[in-house]
């Protein structure tokens, strides 16, 4: 049977999954509460920045088996499976997650389902939320336990978030009945041979948490050394270099520099810290903590490092940002460093005029109090410091020598390690990085 699937929440990974999902030639409704959002989607214009999506939620829509809704009786009526993508933020002044909305699209939903359907749950959530959704979903649905809930953590990556979906390195399906894995492999059979791991829901719920938590590790393991070689004067690049031979170390997630952001790792470990808390195992967690304090001090050292260029103040004096995503190919600025550093640098009474390929209207909404350039080069123009502080390709080639004969002074911090050193150097840059020399 090819079941008829809905994708609850077109966020980041909902979009992307509804159209992956069409793409492997499902049929596929998907759902926001945004109702300005289904109607960019329905007319095949994507409310985000995704490298390569855009033709594929266009070729669903074109082949009439991807549509968008607002609807929730359309969805309860069209789906045999709904996947639930809705957003899961840290709670303001918390660290524990919100888990409201994932509750309401349960709670939405479930009354309407007249007949034998599996919900399944994609966004990353607390351990226990499955099962006490999974609860919630019977005593809500009129058809009781014939409506059956599965958990399927998301491992994507933005800005390779179609070759991730299509191409994922492994599933998980937390399942409570044989039913309900069969359905799942057979949802994702299309996609070939990849590696299944079917667990308990708390092992699927537990298995995202733990990814995100190891990733923030290694990079802020990476971040401590490169605090330790600024103070003894070592080069934190080679050091990096040196430890990614050994392959039970390996290289990836292990360049230093600005460190870590964006809509999950920064909440995810801390929703982690938060829950391990009321379960009792805190203890076990208390080093993410520290991985945290270590990721949300580059933000301050590379503040410090700026006003240091800048003769030991900001007043008076003009800085030029490259990057405002928090990472390259991507327009998502939810906990972006590279804007986290902008405005701590506005506030300290500098000028900050900031540019980036692709997040500028999302930063520009996000913080009006910040100038913002059309290129790079309007961006540092007339700038006395420079600072690169998300990786694009478009700012790891520029020309230092064109940038040079803009600005007011040849200074830059290259906040992710990423320009050639000597290449700035030579052109008469006082280039400075974190953790080098
Ligand atoms: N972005 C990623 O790279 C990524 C990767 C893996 C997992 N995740 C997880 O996936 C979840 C979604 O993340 P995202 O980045 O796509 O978030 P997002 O904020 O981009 O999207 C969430 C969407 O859910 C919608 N929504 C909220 N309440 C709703 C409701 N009751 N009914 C229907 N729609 C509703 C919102 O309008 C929004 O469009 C989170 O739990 C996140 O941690 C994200």
């Amino acid at each position: 049977m090819r079941y008829r699937l809905t994708v609850i929440g077109t966020g980041y990974l909902g979009i992307t999954h509804a159209a992956c999902m069409a793409a492997m030639g499902f049929e596929v409704l998907g759902l926001d509460v945004d109702a300005d959002k289904i109607a960019r989607l329905n007319a095949g214009e994507l409310p985000i920045h995704e490298p390569g999506l855009e033709p594929v939620l266009r070729r669903g829509l074109d082949s009439g088996r991807l549509r968008f809704t607002t609807s929730y009786e359309e969805v309860a009526a069209f789906g045999d499976v709904h996947f639930v993508c809705v957003g899961t933020p840290q709670k303001r002044g918390e660290y524990a997650a919100d888990v409201s909305y994932i509750d309401g699209a349960v709670e939405s939903l479930a009354p309407l389902l007249d007949r034998a359907c599996l919900v399944v749950g994609k966004s990353t959530v607390p351990v226990g939320t499955a099962e006490r959704l999974a609860d919630k979903l019977v005593r809500l649905s009129p058809v009781g336990a014939a409506a059956e809930l599965a958990w399927n953590p998301e491992f994507l990556r933005e800005g390779f978030a179609v070759q991730d979906t299509l191409h994922p390195d492994r599933i998980v399906l937390g399942v409570r009945s044989e039913r309900a894995e069969k359905v799942l492999r057979e949802v994702y059979e299309p996609l070939g041979d990849v590696p299944i791991v079917v667990s308990d829901f708390a092992t699927a719920e537990l298995v995202k948490t733990a990814a995100n938590a190891f990733l923030a590790t290694k990079i802020s393991f990476i971040n401590a050394m490169a605090e330790v070689c600024e103070a003894a004067h070592a080069d934190v690049q080679l050091l990096s270099k040196a430890l990614s031979y050994d392959d039970r170390i390996g290289g990836r997630y292990l360049n230093a520099g600005l460190g870590f952001g964006g809509g999950c790792l920064p909440k995810d470990i801390r929703a982690f810290m938060a829950r391990a808390g009321e379960l009792g195992a805190d203890q076990a967690l208390t080093f993410l903590r520290e991985v945290d304090a270590i990721n949300m001090r580059r933000r301050a050292r590379m503040v410090d490092l700026a006003r240091e260029l800048a003769g030991g103040s900001f007043h008076g004096c003009t800085v030029g940002v490259l990057g405002a995503a928090f990472k390259p190919d991507s327009d998502d600025i939810r906990d972006s460093p590279a804007l986290g550093v902008a405005v701590a640098i506005g506030h300290q009474g500098g000028r900050v005029t900031v540019y980036d390929p692709i997040a500028l209207d999302n930063a520009r909404k996000a913080h009006p109090e910040l100038s913002y350039g059309e290129s790079a080069v309007d961006a540092v123009r007339g700038a006395h410091v420079v600072l690169l502080l998300t990786e694009w390709q478009e700012f790891v080639e520029l020309d230092p020598e064109q940038l040079g004969g803009v600005v007011a002074a040849r200074r830059i911090v290259d906040g992710r390690n990423c320009l050639d050193a000597e290449a700035w150097r030579s052109a008469g840059w006082h280039y400075r990085a974190l953790g080098r020399p």
